[in-house]
């Protein structure tokens, strides 16, 4: 996708448009989240066909699931049908790009940890080499009996499975616990990301730092300077790098982004830059690389206000009474232990690359993304992004507009420890993107 000479931007294309996803149901009571799940995807351009265990079948509708996926649902009845010309399990298994498995139950587990094929579901599953996305739901003490834990340590290592734990919450049962399928925003997240990369885990074992959204700087109690930032670049780079593998703190102010993207992360929240600073030099010592996102506040009042100020005072309040936020990022370059990469943003308008140039040699970090915040489809907000990765001396590489999950996981493999660089693909954006 490329920046028009008219300044016009054709979307992206979504992450599932055009894939072929095979959805696997168990006999879980997260399964009635499945079609609402389905309908996004073929919202999103993906072809769907469901399969569903008997158990599933109780629990969810198959003619819902057959009208939203615009396929038929397949059911065990269906394997031994004269209709079939081949074996359906076969059939599934060789036409699905990618699988998602949900809700997985501590039965359809077992079944393919021991390699048991006795339901078309757990047949299929056998027989498929696509890349496969599974979040498991289940009663907390189920989920924590020795059998199920086994059973999961051996499956979520196979290398074509991304698996999602479950998380906690209120369950079916009453109980309080672990039990509850990964948030339907995140499973959808994470089937794109295993459409746009494959299973990474390059990030397995290190620790990432990233900041997120806006700050709020108060002027008095019911006034604050901001911004339109709505933390969705920082969260996709977090999630995207535990995705990958990675254990992630994430500290943010006020985020406009689904709540169920920020499961798995260590979530710090904040206002206000002040405490955005406490929090992320708190961090930065245990991380191996940080990302700083956030879009922190330049000013802030030296004294806020602790009553409300009346309108006619605001001129005067406005026009005096500010000091400059200290240079967060500057502060975490300065005080960096020995290895630590960091990745800096700079969302600029106009001339993009001189001034990301400028910030770069004065903030030293490793990396600076510059996006320029006033083309279409790029910035604040927005479900894309592109622009430009600096690196040491005149390094630059051209990142061309994308989904904002894709853009994340090209940052992440630039900041990656060991294996990160810029890379060399100098350029216009739109260049790229067309080349
Ligand atoms: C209402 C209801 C809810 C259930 N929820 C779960 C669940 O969340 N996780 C699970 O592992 N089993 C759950 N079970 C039990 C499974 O349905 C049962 O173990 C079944 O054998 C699973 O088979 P399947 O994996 O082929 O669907 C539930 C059963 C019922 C009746």
């Amino acid at each position: 996708m490329a920046f028009r000479a008219d300044g016009a931007a054709a979307a992206p294309a979504a992450p599932l448009a055009g894939r072929r996803i095979l959805v696997g149901i168990s006999g879980s009571i997260a399964a009635v989240k499945l079609p609402l799940l389905v309908s996004a995807l073929v919202q999103q351009g993906a072809e769907v066909r469901c399969v569903l265990t008997p158990s599933a079948a109780r629990l969810v509708s198959p003619e819902a699931l057959a009208c939203l996926s615009r396929n038929p649902c397949h059911l065990d009845a269906d394997q031994w049908s004269h209709r079939e010309p081949r074996p359906l399990h076969i059939a599934l298994a060789e036409w699905a790009e990618l699988v998602l498995l949900a809700p997985l139950t501590a039965t359809t587990l077992a079944r393919w940890v021991h390699g048991l094929g006795d339901t078309l579901l757990a047949s299929t599953l056998l027989a498929c080499e696509a890349p496969v996305l599974a979040a498991a739901a289940m009663n907390t003490s189920m989920w924590d009996s020795l059998p199920v834990q086994r059973n999961w340590k051996v499956f979520s290592r196979l290398p074509s499975v991304l698996a999602l734990a479950p998380t906690a919450g209120l369950l079916a049962c009453d109980r309080q616990g672990a039990g509850r399928m990964a948030d339907p925003d995140l499973v959808l997240l994470a089937l794109e990301s295993l459409a746009l990369v494959g299973n990474q885990r390059d990030w397995q074992g290190l620790r990432l730092l990233v900041s997120a959204g806006p700050t709020r700087e108060p002027l008095d109690p019911a006034r604050c300077l901001t911004n339109p930032s709505t933390g969705r670049m920082g969260v996709l780079l977090a999630q995207a790098a535990r995705l990958r593998g990675a254990r992630v703190d994430l500290v943010h102010g006020p985020l406009s982004v689904p709540p169920g993207w920020l499961e798995g992360l260590a979530c710090s929240p904040v206002q206000t830059a002040a405490e955005m600073q406490a929090a992320l030099l708190e961090r930065q010592p245990r991380a191996d690389a940080v990302a700083m996102a956030a879009a922190v506040a330049d000013h802030r009042r030296a004294r806020p206000t602790a009553t409300k100020l009346q309108k006619l005072d605001l001129e005067r309040a406005l026009s005096q009474g500010w000091e400059a936020v200290p240079d967060l990022l500057a502060q975490l370059v300065e005080r960096r232990p020995a290895g630590q990469r960091i990745l800096g943003f700079a969302a600029q308008s106009g001339d993009v690359l001189p001034l990301a140039r400028a910030k770069l040699a004065r903030k030293g970090c490793d990396l600076l993304f510059a996006n320029p915040i006033d083309r279409p489809g790029c910035g604040f907000g927005g479900l894309s992004n592109g622009g430009w990765l600096l690196g040491p001396g005149d390094q630059v590489s051209a990142l061309a507009q994308a989904h904002k999950l894709a853009i994340a996981h090209q940052l992440l493999t630039a900041l990656h420890p060991t294996r990160g660089g810029p890379g060399r693909s100098p350029g216009d954006p739109a260049q790229a993107a067309s080349g």
